[in-house]
Formats: C-alpha cells, sequence, structure tokens
C-alpha cells in the first residue's frame, strides 16, 4: 500500500513536470473545449491528431468531436519488400486510411533478408509503435512476428479502443519464454484474468500469436494452439449491470519500448525485467533494440446483433454516457480531416471558406487551432500548433542531442542488404519541427506514399543537427500513454505489488 501511495505520488509528479500551463487537459471530469474539441489518449485537447486513433469520445467536446473510425476488412499484410515506404507518419495522418494500411511513431527499417520490417528503438528512444488506420470490432488478427529481447526491453501487439477497451500480448525481454495476456475494460483491469502462456523463444525465432476477439469470448494462441480463453460472462459487475469486457472498436497496435529505462518509476522497470542497457550489443552492433515483424492477418466477426447500420464506412458512437456494444453504429460519414484546424465537429472547417480563414488569424483564440503548421513564435499558437502533441514537446525541449550519424547510419544488420531504407520519425509531430526545419518536414510530411529513403536520409541528416530526445520520465509516460500501454504498466504495477 505505501508502494503503491508512493508510485501515484511518482505518477503524479511526472504529470506535474509534463504539465504545461497552455496547453488544456483532459478526463472525465473535463472535456475539452469546442475550439479543441478532441481528447488525445494523453489527455490533452486539441484539433487534427488530436481527433483521430485514439481521441477519447468520453472526454472531448461531444461524441462528435473525435472522427468516425474506419472499418477493418478481412486483410493479409505482409511487411516485406520497402513496406515502411507505406507506412504514414502519425503526427501527420488526417484519417484517410485509403492511403496507408498503418501509422507509426519511431523507427522502422526495412529488413528484406526475413522478408520483414524492423520497429527498432536506438539508443535513449521511446522507441516505435504502429498502429492500423482502421478499427476492429470483433474478430481474429494474428502476427507473425520476433519478439525484442534483453532487460527492459518490451514488445507489444495489442488492440485498443478509443475508450480504453484493450486486448494485451507482451514480450518482456528477459523471458523469452512468456507472452503475457490481459484485457482491459474502458482501462480498468480485472487482474485476477492477468495470464502469462509459454512460448518457445520468442526472440529467436518466428512465431504467429493471434487474439481471437469475439461478442463472448477472448482467446489467445500461439502457433494455432488456443492457450487461454477467458468469457464475458466472467466479467459481469453485479452493482452496475455492466459486463466489463472489451466491446469496442480498436485498432492494431505493435510496439517496441523501454519499459527499463531509468526514467521508468522502479515497479515497471522491475516488471520489464530489469534496467535497460543502452550499451548493449543490439546498440552497438544495429545501433537499436528491434523486434521484427513479418505478417499479420485480421479476419472480421459479424457485427453483433441488434447494431444500428445506416452505412458501412465508419463506426461511430452513439451515446454520451456509455460506450458499450451497444452504443457503437456503422455511418457513411467522413473520416478524414481537411486539415490540422479541423475536427469531427466540421472536418471540411478550414476549407469551406476563406472567410473563416482570415477570420481566424485574427483572433488571438482561433489562432490557436489555425497555426498547426507554422512556426508561429507565439506562445498560444505554438502550444495549440503542437497541440497535437503537446505534452511530449514538452519534453523535446529538455532534450539532449544523443544520436551520432553513425548511430543512425548503422541502421542496417551487418548481413543485410544494401536495399534496407530507413524511416526516421518523431514521437511529437508539428511541435517537433516547429522552429526546425519546415522544409524537411513539409517534404517529409508531404509524401502520400510515406517517407522515401532520400526523404529520410534528409530527416535523419536535420534529426542529427537538431538534436534527438532523450528519454525522460515524461518521454516514458508520453509513449506508454499514447501507447495505451500505461495501463498495463499500471496494471504490472498492482500485479507486483
Ligand atoms: C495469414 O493468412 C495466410 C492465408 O490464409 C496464411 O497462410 C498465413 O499463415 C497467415 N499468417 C498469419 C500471421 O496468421
Ligand atoms: C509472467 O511472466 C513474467 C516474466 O517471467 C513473470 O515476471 C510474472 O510473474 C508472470 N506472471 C504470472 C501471472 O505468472
Ligand atoms: C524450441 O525451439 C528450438 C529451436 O529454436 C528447437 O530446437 C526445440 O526443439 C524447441 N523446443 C520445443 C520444446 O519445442
Ligand atoms: C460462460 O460462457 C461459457 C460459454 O458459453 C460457458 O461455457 C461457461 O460456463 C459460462 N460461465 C459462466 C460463469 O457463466
Ligand atoms: C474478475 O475476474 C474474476 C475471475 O474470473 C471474476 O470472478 C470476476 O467476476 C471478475 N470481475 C469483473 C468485474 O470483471
Ligand atoms: C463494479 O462497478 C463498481 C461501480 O463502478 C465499481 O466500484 C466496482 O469496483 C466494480 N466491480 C469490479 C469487480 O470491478
Ligand atoms: C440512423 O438512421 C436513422 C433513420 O434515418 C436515424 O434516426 C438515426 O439517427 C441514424 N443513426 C445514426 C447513428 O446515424
Ligand atoms: C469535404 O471536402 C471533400 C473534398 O472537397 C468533399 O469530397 C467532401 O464531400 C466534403 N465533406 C463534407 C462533409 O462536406
Ligand atoms: C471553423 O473555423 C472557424 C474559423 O477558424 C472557427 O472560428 C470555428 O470555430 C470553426 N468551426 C468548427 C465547427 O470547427
Ligand atoms: C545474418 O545472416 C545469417 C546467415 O545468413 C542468418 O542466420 C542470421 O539470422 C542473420 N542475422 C541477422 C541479424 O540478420
Ligand atoms: C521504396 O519505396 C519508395 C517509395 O515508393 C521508393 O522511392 C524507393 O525507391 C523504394 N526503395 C526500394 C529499395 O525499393
Ligand atoms: C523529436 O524532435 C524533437 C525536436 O527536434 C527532438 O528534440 C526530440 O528529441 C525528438 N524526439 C524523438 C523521440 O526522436
Amino acid at each position: 500500500m505505501l508502494l503503491q501511495t508512493l508510485i501515484l505520488g511518482t505518477l503524479f509528479l511526472v504529470q506535474q513536470i509534463q504539465a504545461d500551463s497552455s496547453v488544456i487537459k483532459c478526463d472525465a471530469e473535463n472535456k475539452c473545449p469546442e475550439d479543441t474539441p478532441c481528447c488525445s489518449s494523453g489527455g490533452e485537447c486539441g484539433t487534427g491528431v488530436y481527433c483521430l486513433g485514439s481521441c477519447n469520445p468520453a472526454f472531448s467536446f461531444n461524441i462528435e468531436a473525435c472522427m468516425p473510425m474506419s472499418i477493418f476488412e478481412d486483410s493479409r499484410f505482409t511487411f516485406n519488400n520497402n513496406y515502411s515506404s507505406k507506412v504514414l507518419d502519425s503526427n501527420t495522418y488526417l484519417g484517410d486510411a485509403s492511403k496507408a494500411d498503418w501509422t507509426y511513431t519511431g523507427y522502422l527499417v526495412d529488413y528484406p533478408d526475413e522478408d520483414s520490417m524492423i520497429l527498432a528503438m536506438p539508443k535513449d528512444t521511446t522507441g516505435t509503435v504502429l498502429s492500423s488506420t482502421r478499427y476492429l470490432w470483433y474478430g481474429k488478427v494474428s502476427a507473425r512476428l520476433k519478439s525484442s529481447h534483453l532487460a527492459g526491453v518490451v514488445t507489444a501487439f495489442i488492440l485498443y479502443s478509443q475508450v480504453e477497451d484493450e486486448i494485451d500480448m507482451e514480450f518482456i525481454g528477459s523471458a523469452l519464454n512468456v507472452v503475457e495476456t490481459n484485457h482491459f475494460w474502458q482501462g480498468v483491469l480485472n487482474h485476477t484474468l492477468y495470464g502469462n502462456i509459454t512460448v518457445n523463444n520468442s526472440f529467436d525465432d518466428f512465431h504467429t500469436y493471434e487474439m481471437d476477439w469475439q461478442e463472448d469470448y477472448i482467446s489467445w494462441s500461439v502457433d494455432g494452439q488456443v492457450e487461454r480463453t477467458m468469457f464475458k460472462n466472467e466479467t459481469y459487475n453485479e452493482t452496475t449491470g455492466v459486463y466489463q469486457f472489451p466491446q469496442t472498436p480498436a485498432r492494431i497496435q505493435v510496439s517496441i519500448w523501454p519499459g527499463g529505462d531509468a526514467s521508468q518509476p522502479q515497479g515497471v522497470i522491475e516488471w520489464a525485467g530489469g534496467a535497460i542497457d543502452w550499451d548493449s550489443s543490439d546498440i552497438k552492433d544495429n545501433g537499436y533494440y528491434y523486434m521484427v515483424l513479418n505478417e499479420l492477418n485480421v479476419t472480421t466477426a459479424n457485427v453483433p446483433d441488434g447494431t444500428v447500420q445506416n452505412g458501412t464506412k465508419a463506426y461511430v458512437y452513439t451515446s454520451e454516457d456509455s460506450f458499450l456494444q451497444k452504443d457503437v453504429a456503422i455511418v457513411d460519414k467522413q473520416v478524414y480531416l481537411a486539415s490540422e484546424k479541423d475536427s469531427g465537429l466540421d472536418p471540411n472547417n478550414s476549407t469551406s471558406s476563406s472567410s473563416s480563414l482570415s477570420k481566424s488569424s485574427s483572433s488571438s483564440r482561433s489562432s490557436s487551432s489555425s497555426s498547426s503548421s507554422h512556426s508561429s513564435s507565439s506562445s498560444h499558437s505554438s502550444s495549440s500548433s503542437s497541440s497535437s502533441s503537446s505534452s511530449r514537446s514538452s519534453h523535446s525541449s529538455r532534450s539532449s542531442s544523443t544520436h551520432s550519424s553513425s548511430t543512425l547510419g548503422a541502421h542496417a544488420f551487418s548481413n543485410s542488404t544494401n536495399s534496407s531504407s530507413v524511416s526516421f520519425s518523431n514521437e511529437t509531430s508539428t511541435s517537433i519541427y516547429t522552429g526546425v526545419d519546415i522544409n524537411t518536414l513539409t517534404k517529409t510530411s508531404s509524401s502520400s506514399n510515406g517517407l522515401s529513403p532520400e526523404q529520410s536520409t534528409g530527416f535523419i541528416q536535420n534529426m542529427k543537427t537538431t538534436g534527438q530526445s532523450r528519454l525522460s520520465a515524461g518521454d516514458g509516460f508520453a509513449l506508454m500513454r499514447n501507447n495505451g500501454i500505461l495501463k498495463v504498466v499500471l496494471a504490472a504495477l498492482w500485479y507486483i505489488i
């Protein structure tokens, strides 16, 4: 109990350190204001990318603010043939799922030797998150992958919804014969349902990991063998009459992150298998820790009986009060935003009339949302231009350069071919580039096809001169919150305690 208090205290402190007075925070009690209506998973209000991905409708201005969610069809993704060039930057992606199946933050490396793509974690970074652009509402998702290894390094393969329903498979680098499985309902963990399954070396060998998520059960499999099943009827809460079971549309995320970084709370470090060694053989030989993603399949399930289906394109929530299966409908609403200034309240607002644009620049309040792509020096507009990443922007200002060009240059495995390409991005989008090199940013992010190797190289040069973020408590938390991994970590803490 004392430990719990200490940990909560630490969390609180981290939040305080991260706090930036110009950032509008959001939670269950504090919904976002109308001009920055979307609550990001990091608990901050904004427009644009804040309204996509893990935008939380329960904490946003209203349920219209977060964009409708693109619907998965049955899919097979093979991460070969220069796949990284097809993955878009999460920090600039505005919702058009026809442009890409995946977005990312962090570091992707093509790995032709194994017809795969690497999710990398260079020294002192927060790693990489790959997120589907579409949402699954029940179905099976299976991934053929090799996890990362060594103490403090975590690989995660999860389903994560806007309201924090979550289903997990996680790999701790110090226990390569274990996959930790887990599920959450609206961010609440029933930790009696926490469980490990065994696998024969998740790092050296590819295995196929599957989460089969149906209306009334979840099962977790390795190499086609169901290892664990839990039923919805086991999650009934007598007090509320609610099944505390994941039941809302979720994105697929695959990630690598540093649970064992010194900036993490001690409980997290222990859960992650101990302190991470930023001078390990992986860092020396390759320039980064890594996990290898080969293939991923999605098989959708039938739409639940009784669902309102007014269309076929997107999931929306229909209630402000509860975010359960019954509150999801299927509609034909627009899923993308015209610009960073827009939100689900009016996805084309910025393009709808020129008068609204000129009006916005004259009003300091609305300039916040119109400044997203500019390096304005006004404190208000910069806070909101980076609104898509505000808490992270506050920590990036504390960062210092840690990457030498040789570290980044050594991206390819020693025996992989020259055709490997690297894409580098950054945790934060606009904020990072603000005042840095807008040309490089524009070039990079305007490529509808992702980053070409040339552009990546330019970007690496840019990173080299502008500095790379060191980890800090803030980084770790921004990453975790952003990933939906915070809950996993908290669960781990509780478990340990
Ligand atoms: C994906 O589906 C294909 C075709 O059914 C199958 O051959 C492959 O093994 C599957 N891969 C994974 C990771 O489930
Ligand atoms: C799961 O495996 C991890 C890593 O070996 C271990 O630390 C943890 O105690 C295990 N949890 C359970 C519930 O067995
Ligand atoms: C584990 O995998 C190794 C190859 O990586 C294999 O030699 C061994 O037989 C496997 N063990 C079991 C129990 O499957
Ligand atoms: C839950 O449902 C499963 C499958 O329908 C059934 O086998 C099991 O007995 C049920 N358990 C409870 C606690 O009702
Ligand atoms: C938590 O899990 C236990 C064990 O399956 C179950 O008995 C209990 O009802 C669950 N509670 C909730 C609220 O899900
Ligand atoms: C059931 O819901 C009530 C009210 O939200 C909550 O206080 C309680 O902890 C829940 N029970 C379980 C087992 O999660
Ligand atoms: C679906 O269509 C009906 C009939 O037009 C309408 O009343 C309802 O509000 C619509 N629901 C949604 C979520 O669009
Ligand atoms: C938004 O603009 C696009 C492109 O001009 C157009 O196709 C779309 O119908 C507009 N959407 C709405 C909701 O007006
Ligand atoms: C549309 O843009 C104008 C001008 O920027 C702004 O004042 C207004 O709040 C926006 N409306 C919506 C619904 O986004
Ligand atoms: C390097 O190549 C060898 C032999 O072709 C192969 O066994 C090994 O897995 C490769 N290692 C890496 C890291 O690519
Ligand atoms: C990877 O894709 C990009 C964009 O399509 C292309 O410019 C580049 O030449 C490709 N690289 C390789 C090695 O195929
Ligand atoms: C992102 O870019 C900012 C600004 O250049 C930099 O300070 C920060 O270190 C970078 N973060 C990562 C994780 O690369």
